[in-house]
């Protein structure tokens, strides 16, 4: 099995076919070589009924080539696609019930919208009334009533995605696929898009695979999602689970900005140069003395000038403030960490005054601190200033993965 969660019997995660009952769609074991590169290895995910599943990865990583698998548009070399309990791996695309969307929408320049719509209910023969019944439903499904009457080149990006996701309902397909939906459209189309194809789903209660590798569309859409990384299957989770409890180093930096130290596990402790940030639980599956990575993202770090950090906040080191700017909505902090040991000479506060020119300055470790505004807003900090830095979350990953995990 390729799955992380898998290979590391120490990632709590249950089986899907465990967890949830009512599969619609059902990946097992497909792997894929073009030529003599291998484009994807051991891919096995569910998709459960009603369930929208992002797949999220670097481009290249073999996204498209498993949605177009589960169309049936290509050929695993090893694997099954079963769509609601029915193997259709040896089935041609057009038998197997599913509607699949692409980047590019594809409507047919000349027809009007509702004709777009209706276009393969007539090609199946569908009585007049019972085809503009359906469109008129469709129309109003995805807000476009009033241009119904409109052709292809005479609509925003936005409302062709929805003519063909329209089209592509019409079908009433089992499971729909989108790759990149909202690749063609500006950022706020994107938002406003996604979240109204979110609610047109859950209305129509059809599972859904969407392709992208936005990791903000990633968290918002999904379900679930699946990380992919070159090919084999790194993470599937909930949106908080992956982003909260990163599997890997690659899905901890791929969604969202992460920090990231190299460590020791002593004595329940990560033990990293001078500093020690207790660690009980989450270093409980290493050995004593193995080498491990720390991550934990810019939201998680408390920063304290008096070292009383906030409850539930767990200490780290101390560090020096090298930069402060203002994002907008939140403050970013450049923060070099002090890891090496230094003794404290006997006039020296705990908190000794240093400025950033100090040693630090060549040997601390740079992270970055994200606060929200009120906090900011709070306690005003300078470059210059020495503060108490604490985490609130961290995962802590093995730094060298074993052979069998690679
Ligand atoms: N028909 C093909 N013949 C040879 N190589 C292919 C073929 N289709 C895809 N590939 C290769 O497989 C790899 C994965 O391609 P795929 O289109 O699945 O990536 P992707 O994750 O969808 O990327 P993107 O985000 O850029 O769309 C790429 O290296 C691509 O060059
Ligand atoms: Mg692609």
């Amino acid at each position: 099995m390729a799955l992380a969660a898998d290979r590391d019997p120490h990632v709590s995660w249950a089986p899907d076919r465990e967890r949830r009952t009512g599969v619609a769609a059902s990946v097992r074991g497909v792997s894929k070589r073009f030529k003599k590169s291998r484009i994807l290895e051991d891919i096995s995910f569910d998709v459960a009924e009603g369930e929208s599943l992002v797949l999220l990865g670097a481009s290249g990583s073999g996204k498209t080539t498993i949605l177009r698998i589960i169309a049936g548009l290509e050929q695993p070399d090893q694997g099954r696609v079963i769509l609601h309990g029915k193997d259709v791996t040896d089935l041609p695309a057009r038998e197997r019930g599913v509607g699949v969307i692409f980047q590019a929408y594809a409507l047919f320049p000349r027809m009007t919208v509702e004709k777009n719509i209706g276009y393969g209910l007539k090609i199946r023969r569908l009585p007049r009334k019972e085809r503009r019944e359906t469109v008129n439903r469709l129309l109003k499904l995805v807000q476009l009533e009033e241009h119904r009457k409109k052709y292809p080149w005479q609509l925003s990006g936005g409302q062709q995605q929805r003519v063909a996701i329209a089209r592509t309902l019409a079908y009433k397909p089992q499971v729909l696929l989108f790759d990149e939906p909202f690749g063609a459209l500006d950022a706020q189309t994107r938002v406003k898009l996604r979240r109204e194809i979110r609610s047109l789903l859950k209305q129509v209660k059809v599972p859904a695979v969407f392709i992208t590798h936005d990791q903000e569309e990633a968290l918002e859409l999904g379900d679930r999602i699946a990380v992919l990384n070159d090919g084999h299957l790194e993470q599937i989770g909930t949106p908080d689970e992956v982003y909260n409890q990163p599997a890997t180093e690659y899905v901890a930096t791929f969604l969202g900005a992460a920090n990231l130290l190299l460590g020791v596990v002593t004595q329940g402790c990560v033990e990293i140069g001078s500093a020690r940030l207790p660690a009980a639980r989450e270093t409980a599956r290493f050995r004593e003395g193995q080498s491990v990575k720390l991550v934990f993202r810019p939201e998680d770090i408390c920063v304290s000038q008096d070292a009383n950090l906030p409850e539930g906040c767990r200490r780290l080191a101390n560090g020096v403030i090298e930069e402060v700017n203002f994002v907008g909505s939140y403050e970013r902090l450049n923060v070099r960490l002090d890891l090496t040991h230094r003794r404290q000479a006997e006039h020296e506060p705990p908190l000794y005054q240093v400025t950033i020119n100090t040693p630090e300055r060549m040997t601390g470790v740079p992270i970055m601190v994200t606060r929200p505004k009120p906090k900011g807003n709070a306690t005003r900090y300078k470059a210059g200033d020495r503060v108490a830095v604490g985490l609130t979350s961290f995962s802590v990953l093995p730094n060298y993965t074993l052979a069998r995990q690679r």
